[in-house]
Order: structure tokens, then sequence, then C-alpha cells
């Protein structure tokens, strides 16, 4: 059988890797497919960049529309990324009657309701293992190997310049902003690194996969979103002295009201092996009803890695593409009738546990004001922690810093609870709230 044809668009550092691992392991990957897989056509905008890359034989044009407009050409992979000219090429191809291949995490997060429903009534794939944690294949695994399962909850490490930040701040008890600088000078963080630090870019991925664990539309609008920026190295400090790390973690759980949907930096007990998951690694833990905790743990981005789950998905729509669109997995696991509505809950009404660090005037019954709060809003107290004067960064010794970590309550509490201790004249400073998870 003649090869499939593929057309590339964008040929940055993904579509490099795709293009060369392609024609590296080309005969394992046509034992698999059971035919040939050869990208014959590139569009980038820097056309003699991408000549470079293919070499000979392979059409190269600046035209995204010349690749859709070709006839031979079955599937589309789009590595162009982003919600603009990426979401007309991948609606045009779709509406060509071409599969689709996409890397991109912010145009599915965003705008999968559109994209999906125009796929399926057009009877072409749009495949997007690359869309979370790189080579990784969580979305395999949550749609099809962990399709027996009622999935309770998702916890993943899914930014890997985050945790690369994270990481270093604890190891070299360094502050944020100075890990930041190294980290773009090192070229793991790009020039404009809003996206990664600020949580957007994980809450692109959690939402795709809690749309694909329960079978609700991608709805990133909703997802609760914090980022690192303002971790400090003491909270990292005090926290490993309390048995935890911070990890910034996208979460996905059940409820019986509702989904939570959010990314924000958690404390996460150091003995689970998420939480020894260092560097640029990602790692996701689903808790399925039948499976119990599984874990996934990879290169979340970087060139290879990416291209070997865009290769996975192109072997893929190899397989299916001429099977009854009826007989294929459905693209969010769940069939597109059978979709729920169950909503996403307000962060207000998310239940978690805290670490709280309160820079208090050290004088006898400060303690006793805010336990007395706590106590009064019922929320119970699971660990507290003084720090003597000479270990507080402060230059006076009349301050202290008091730690305390909670049980499990309503956000809304924790907010009015918060309010209330703020209100002390005696807490002298901003109260640092850090939710924590233990993942058990
Ligand atoms: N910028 C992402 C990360 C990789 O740091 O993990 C692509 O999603």
């Amino acid at each position: 059988m003649k090869p499939i044809q593929v057309g590339l668009l964008g040929i940055g550092v993904v579509g490099t890797g795709t293009f060369n691992v392609l024609k590296r392991n080309q005969p394992e990957i046509q034992r698999r497919a059971g035919r040939g897989i050869e990208i014959t056509m590139v569009a980038d905008l820097d056309s003699e960049r991408a000549r470079a890359i293919v070499g000979e034989g392979v059409a190269v044009v600046n035209d995204a529309r010349a690749v859709l407009a070709n006839p031979d050409i079955d599937i589309v992979i789009e590595l162009i990324g982003g919600y603009g000219i990426a979401k007309t090429l991948v609606l045009e191809a779709i509406a060509a009657g071409k599969h689709v291949v996409t890397a991109n995490k912010a145009l599915l997060a965003v705008h999968g309701t559109e994209i999906f429903a125009a796929a399926s009534a057009k009877g072409v794939i749009v495949a997007f293992e690359a869309a979370v944690a790189g080579g990784i294949p969580i979305i395999k695994a949550l749609r099809e190997g962990l399709t027996a399962n009622r999935i309770e909850w998702i916890a993943g490490i899914i930014n890997g310049t985050t945790n690369f930040i994270l990481s270093e701040m604890r190891s070299k008890g360094l502050d944020f902003a100075d890990v930041l600088k190294e980290a773009q000078r090192l070229g793991y963080a790009e020039a404009d690194p809003t996206f990664d630090i600020e949580g957007v870019d994980a809450g692109h991925k959690v939402t795709i996969m809690s749309a694909i664990a329960y079978g609700i539309p991608v709805q990133f609008d909703k997802a609760y979103v914090e980022g690192i920026t303002k971790l400090s190295a003491q909270d990292i400090r005090y926290a490993e002295q309390l048995g935890y790390r911070i990890k910034l973690l996208g979460i996905a759980k059940r409820r019986p009201e509702g989904i939570e949907l959010r990314v924000h930096p958690s404390l996460v007990p150091s003995k689970r092996l998420i939480a020894n998951v260092e560097g640029a690694m990602n790692a996701v833990v689903v808790q399925g009803d039948a499976v119990g905790t599984t874990l996934y743990y990879g290169k979340g981005a970087g060139s290879e890695p990416t291209a070997s789950a865009v290769i996975a998905d192109l072997v893929d729509v190899t397989r299916l593409h001429t099977a009854d669109p009826a007989q294929r997995v459905p693209h969010l696991a769940f069939q597109p009738n059978a979709m729920s509505d169950l909503p996403i809950l307000p962060i207000s009404e998310v239940v978690t546990s805290y670490y709280l660090r309160l820079r208090v005037a050290d004088q006898a019954g400060v303690l006793a004001k805010v336990t007395g709060i706590l106590a009064e809003a019922d929320i119970s107290i699971d660990a507290v922690l003084q720090r003597e004067a000479d270990e507080v960064d402060s230059d006076s010794a009349s301050q202290t810093d008091l730690i305390i970590l909670t049980h499990d309550c309503q956000e809304a509490r924790m907010d009015a609870a918060l309010a209330r201790m703020q209100a002390l004249p005696t807490v002298l400073q901003t109260i640092v709230r850090i939710r924590k998870e233990e993942l058990a």
C-alpha cells in the first residue's frame, strides 16, 4: 500500500523532531501502522530554513493553504500554536476533509468544542496526544487504558518550566525572580514566560484532561488558574520542614456537586512519588475507582519527546482513518451525545487543606487569637510551627512567623477566616495561603 501523505504546518523544534523521528524509525512505524507515513509537504514562513531541515524530495511552501489544497495529503499536522491563524487553518483543514494532528493545547482548551464538533460533522479525526505532557501518553491512558474507571481525580505536574524553577528554588534556596532569570539564560524559559509562570499553560492541559476524564466540554474559561510568581523560597523551606514540597499542580477532581478544575501551587507530601519529580520533567497521577492510583512520568516538552506523541497520533490516524467514524474512539473519550453537564465548581466551592504563614507580633495571646478564628470557622488545624525570631527573615526580634497546616475546608470558609485574621493588629504582613493536597 502507498504511504499515507502528511502535510506539516510549522517546522520549529517539534516539527523538526517529528520529521527526523518519522524518517529514522520509518520501518518500525510502517510495521505498526500497516503502511508508510510520510511528510511530503511542509509549510513554514521561513521556507529556506524549512528546506534545510527536510532536504530535497519534500515540497516546501510558505503558504499553509497550499497544503490544505493538496488532495494527496490525508493528514495535516498543526504545529503553529496559539489561537489565531492556527484555529483558522485547523478548521479549514477539517472542512477540506483532512485529519488533524495537533500539539496546540491553547487552541483545544479554548476552542475545542467548536473544533471537535466540526471534525465529527466531517467524519475526520482531531488527535492531540502531544498537547498534554509532551511525550507522556496521558491522553491515550485516560481515553483508552483507563476506560473502565470512574476517574476520581487527576493531579499533574504538567509544566516543565515552572517545575524547573520550583526545583531550583528549593535546592538552591533562591527566590523566584532570580531563578526565572537563570532559566531564561539557560533557555528553559521563554523570553515571554507568562503562560508558563502564571499557570495558563498548565490550565490549558488540565482542562483537556478534565474533558476526557469526565466527559465534559473543554471549559478553560471556568478553570481557576494561579501561577508561581508569588512563591518565596522561605515558604518552600518551611513546607520542607513540615514534610512537604511545593509543586504547581493541575488538578481535576470529581465531586458530587461538580468538577474542581484548578491550577495553583500546592504542598504535596515529600513521600509521594510526584513530589520527587524534579527539573523540567512532567508527571500525572490519576486516581480511578477500579485501578486505584496510577502515575505517568516523562518529558513534557522538547523536540523528540513531543514528536513521539505526534507520531503516535499519526499511526492512530493511519490505522483508523478508513474505519466508520462511529466506530472510532471518540475525541473526548465519551460519545458526543453522552456528554455530562456536570458544572465546573468556582474556586470558592473547592474543598482542600491549607498552609498558612502569618508574620505576627511575638506577643502573648497572638496564637490563641488566630487559632480561635479558625475554630470559630470550624476549620480544623493539622499542625502549627512557630519559628524562633532569629530564624525569621526580619530585622526585628519582636516578630515571628506562625505556620499553620489545616485539614480540609471549603475555600469560601477559609477566605472569610483569612479576612478576620488579616484584620488583627498583631498580624503584620499579608498572610501567605498555599493550598495543600495529600494525594492519598
Ligand atoms: N512550555 C511548556 C512547559 C511546554 O514548560 O512545560 C509546552 O507545553
